[in-house]
């Protein structure tokens, strides 16, 4: 089943054209227009910048997915788009001009949720992960942990109660004066950085809940450079970008641990932006040998924000008889 599939819930106008079945996933095209450059001036994504930057691409990148796949829209099966979670100006965008090609062509639309859609970027894995597993998502707008009960039934059993992980990434990073979005270059120092030279406070929410909280570690972090600041000492970026690392790979471990106990899933996947991280992936892997679990992270190619992840779920949704109809809108979450 041939699916063009649309992105542009947050910073990011992608199109992709994935060939689906149960046997095989393969993805023929997957453009991506990052607003990032736009956006760093600022030091995070303007909602209104965003709305008009993925106006000005989304017709531009469509053509650009068809000549890649080498298709044209009348051999495409069905059409699919984020509505949901996202910022509603960006989602808009995606959801009307998704509607208006589904309508135009007479192709099935599908409406896809942006997490689901980061887990089902690990169904391009080879073997792929089937369900039930369970699912742990970090980005710059989210932090779950989900029970993965089949590929359309996905029930959230832990979750930030502020900050998004990515969020707590790009602040630290920007009080310790590197770009935006800062999670790459944090990964970057703190590979040459002591995890143990600081001890933060851990963001796992010492409670039964599958719980997180990062706005203490990032208070820590904040005066960590404020006190050394005020004494005029230099503090040293690569330690802290260890060490918060650290109490954020130990939470996420943490949680996971409960959660493996809870639900006795035998299978895990990482996805969203920051299931990129090394310094999380690493310790990922050696959670998953000490609990013989299989472990799928997604490519890093398909870890952030892109439209073929998208298309992969729609599938899965198409599937389970979830078409949508020209009301479809945009759901902020
Ligand atoms: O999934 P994504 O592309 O967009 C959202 O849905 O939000 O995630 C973007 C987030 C940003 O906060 C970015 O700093 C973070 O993912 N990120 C990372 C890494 N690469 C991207 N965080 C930590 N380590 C990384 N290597
Ligand atoms: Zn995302």
């Amino acid at each position: 089943m041939l699916i063009l599939s649309f992105e542009s819930s947050c910073d990011e106008t992608s199109c992709a054209v994935v060939d689906m079945s149960d046997e095989s996933r393969v993805i023929r095209s997957n453009i991506i227009a990052s607003q990032i450059s736009i956006h760093a001036l600022y030091g995070g994504v303007v909602p209104e910048i965003a709305s008009r930057a993925h106006c000005e691409a989304i017709s531009s990148i469509t053509d650009q997915a068809l000549d890649k796949a080498n298709i044209t829209l009348d051999e495409i099966d069905a059409v699919a788009v984020t509505y949901t979670p996202g910022l509603v100006g960006a989602l808009l965008v995606g959801v009307n001009f998704a509607k208006a090609l589904a309508y135009s062509v007479g192709k099935p639309l599908v409406g896809v949720d942006h997490i689901k859609g980061h887990v089902a970027a690990s169904y391009f894995l080879t073997p792929a992960p089937k369900p039930p597993f369970l699912a742990f998502v970090a980005s710059g707008g989210h932090t779950s942990l989900i029970d993965v009960k089949s590929y359309t039934d996905f029930d959230t059993i832990g979750r930030t109660r502020d900050d998004a992980m990515g969020e707590a990434f790009d602040k630290v990073a920007r009080v310790i004066g590197l770009g935006y979005p800062g999670g790459a270059e944090m990964d970057k120092l703190a590979s040459v950085g002591d995890p143990k030279a600081i001890k933060f406070p851990s963001p796992a929410i010492p409670d039964d809940s599958l719980d997180f909280s990062f706005s203490g570690l990032k208070t820590a972090v904040i005066n960590h450079v404020n006190t050394l600041k005020m004494k005029e000492l230099s503090y040293n970026k690569a330690d802290i970008a260890a060490s918060f690392t650290y109490a954020i790979t130990n939470s996420v471990i943490n949680k996971l641990s409960s959660a493996v106990e809870r639900t006795r899933r035998i299978k895990l996947v990482a996805a969203g932006g920051v299931s990129a991280n090394s310094h999380l992936r690493a310790s990922l892997k050696a959670f998953s040998i000490r609990n013989n679990i299989s472990l799928y992270l997604p490519d890093l190619s398909l870890c952030g924000d892109n439209a073929a992840m998208i298309g992969a779920q729609a599938y899965y949704e198409y599937k389970a008889g979830k078409i949508a109809d020209l009301r479809l809108n945009a759901v902020v979450n």
